[in-house]
């Protein structure tokens, strides 16, 4: 059976084209059935339209506060009757209406070793606290900042000489394997939640 993901975006969306790519192979257990953005004219949600994946926009600012927001893209997305959501890079933190429909089945890549620098700002903030290794890490979404069940990580060696931005991208790098592995891995498989432990069996 192929499982039915839902995937939201706010920028180039590198870790999308991943997902995109592997699950064109019917192999891979998923189906992209819907790409979400917070925003409009983003090469995320491009890169969907060229392979005719639905999108759809979904603006804080055309709401009346971020709870109605909240409860408008839950809407959108449930439209879909995802199996799984994942954020590649959304920009934005959902809330309880969200949570209440996709909570359990929606996962956010972040780039760095949480609990390790949580927040808008992985790449920069190990390379400011000077650690030597960084990385990635899948977790499944619940209602703090970066503080949910992990699914996986990966290491990434930070280098004397890296600045943000080489260090992110080598992160990206070690993203996109760590999505497409996991996420196929967690579709195909199933996967169990016990309390802070993730198993894939
Ligand atoms: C990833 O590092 C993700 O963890 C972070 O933003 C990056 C997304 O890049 N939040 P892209 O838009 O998928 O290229």
């Amino acid at each position: 059976m192929t499982a039915r993901v839902l995937v939201l975006v706010s920028g180039a969306g590198s870790t999308l084209q991943a997902l995109l790519d592997a699950a064109a192979d019917p192999a891979y257990g998923a189906q992209i059935v819907a790409v979400g953005a917070d925003r409009t004219g983003i090469e995320g949600l491009r890169r969907a339209e060229r392979v005719g994946v639905p999108t759809f926009v979904c603006r804080v600012a055309d709401y009346a506060d971020r709870a109605t927001w909240d409860v408008a893209l839950t809407g959108l997305c449930s439209a879909y009757a995802p199996d799984l959501v994942v954020s590649a890079g959304f920009l934005k933190l959902t809330g309880p209406a969200f949570l209440d429909s996709f909570g359990g089945r929606f996962v956010n890549s972040h780039p760095a070793l949480l609990p390790s620098f949580p927040g808008m700002h992985g790449p920069r903030d190990a390379l400011t606290y000077g650690v030597k290794v960084s990385g990635c890490t899948l977790f499944l979404v619940d209602a703090g900042v970066d503080t949910g069940p992990v699914v996986a990580q990966r290491a990434v060696p930070v280098h004397d000489d890296d600045d943000e931005g080489r260090l992110h991208e080598r992160i990206k790098d070690a993203e996109r394997a760590m999505l497409v592995d996991a996420i196929g891995r967690m579709l195909r498989e199933g996967y169990r939640i016990d309390g802070r432990k993730v198993t894939i069996p």
